[in-house]
């Protein structure tokens, strides 16, 4: 299958002026560009009605799956300018994939890696005077996403089903760009357990998140930590990124891909990079007393959340109802080298020698 995205112009874009004015302060997924994809499956046609058109609502039906039953996925990924105005994705392959495992999990229809490439292209193509300069960090945050949209309250797979990517112009998630973000971690409640969909990027994971997020803004905190469900002993990863915690000796530990946890596009860019760095890599099982007791004895001397949208975004302290664990002010050495090393390929300031950028 090659869906094509024809092109659809009604009705009129922003005009300069708008458009500038959203780049020069865009925040993080407040504006939204001209256009989106929008590809449509139904059991019987297979994908059908690819096109690109003007940014608006969906119609939905009230008893539309999705409204039900969430059965919904979507991605992250971003589109860079580069100082000679060239405009760069990272990694999409790594993104295309990933739906199709999120979609197998979650019963919807797998969409080839070329056709989720040709979308995410066509739109950035067509909205390109809306990806940022560098400047900021900024980019367009581009969000392929994909839900049941069959007109049917019965509980089963949807026979009907729409595939999107919306694009929008963003700087840092976290406003305070590189200042370290204090993190809760919540023994109340969990992101997933084995066999859940903890390993796909549904709309549920987040939703599930949101409540152990809200106590983490209670106590001070920006991102919530989640331990693996049944046993307690796993620390497994942040409300929508991963998590890396760094020795004092050099070694980048993450938790182990176990099944519950997302494999992240730039968790394993990290892995990866942090070798050419000087720096070993453990996947392994983390129990939050080896974390906790690992700050406090001065074993773990750094730790940082990573994604799309939080890039490597430092970890100034964990806290609990019990305590905080607070990391040294050390200067973030491995953190930043680790941050750098990958804005340098996503924004082409070093030769891309790993072919990640497209
Ligand atoms: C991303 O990093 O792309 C995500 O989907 C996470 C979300 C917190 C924005």
């Amino acid at each position: 299958m090659s869906l094509t995205y024809p092109l659809t112009r009604n009705p009129q874009p922003k005009t300069p002026d708008q458009v500038a004015s959203v780049l020069a302060d865009p925040g993080f997924g407040n504006y939204f560009t001209d256009h989106m994809a929008v590809a449509t499956w139904t059991a019987d046609a297979g994908w059908t009605d690819s096109e690109i058109r003007p940014y608006g609502p969906f119609h939905i039906d009230p008893a539309g799956a999705v409204l039900h039953y969430g059965q919904e996925i979507f991605e992250g990924l971003k589109a860079y300018r580069h100082a000679d105005g060239s405009i760069h994705l990272f990694r999409p392959e790594a993104n295309a994939r990933r739906l199709q495992t999120s979609a197998a999990r979650m019963m919807l229809p797998s969409l080839e890696i070329e056709d989720f490439f040709t979308a995410v292209t066509e739109l950035v193509t067509v909205d390109a005077h809306w990806v940022p300069d560098a400047e900021g960090e900024k980019s367009l945050y581009l969000r392929p996403f994909m839900f049941a949209d069959e007109v049917f309250l019965g509980v089963r797979a949807a026979q009907r089903v729409t595939f999107s990517v919306i694009a929008s112009p963003s700087g840092p998630y976290f406003a305070g760009g590189v200042k370290p973000v204090d993190i809760w971690v919540t023994d109340s409640y969990a992101r997933a357990g084995a066999g859940g969909t903890g390993a796909a990027k549904c709309g549920g994971n987040y939703a599930a998140s949101l409540i152990a997020q809200y106590e983490g803004y209670q106590h001070g905190c920006s991102q919530v930590l989640f331990i693996e469900a049944s046993g307690k002993d796993r620390v497994e990863e942040l409300g929508g990124m991963n998590v890396f915690l760094v020795t004092a000796d050099g070694t980048l530990i993450t938790p182990a891909l176990t099944g519950t946890i997302l494999e992240g596009v730039t968790r394993s860019s990290v892995l990866t990079l942090a070798g050419e760095l000087g720096l070993t890599t453990e996947e392994r099982q983390v129990t939050p007393d080896e974390l906790f007791t690992g700050i406090r004895e001065g074993r773990i001397t750094e730790a940082f959340s990573c994604g799309t949208a939080a890039v490597v975004t430092p970890i100034g302290s964990f806290r609990t109802a019990e305590g905080e664990w607070r990391l040294p002010e050390n200067g973030l050495p491995a953190t930043l080298a680790i941050r750098n090393a990958i804005l340098d390929i996503q924004y082409g300031r070093v030769a891309d020698t790993r072919g990640w950028m497209r």
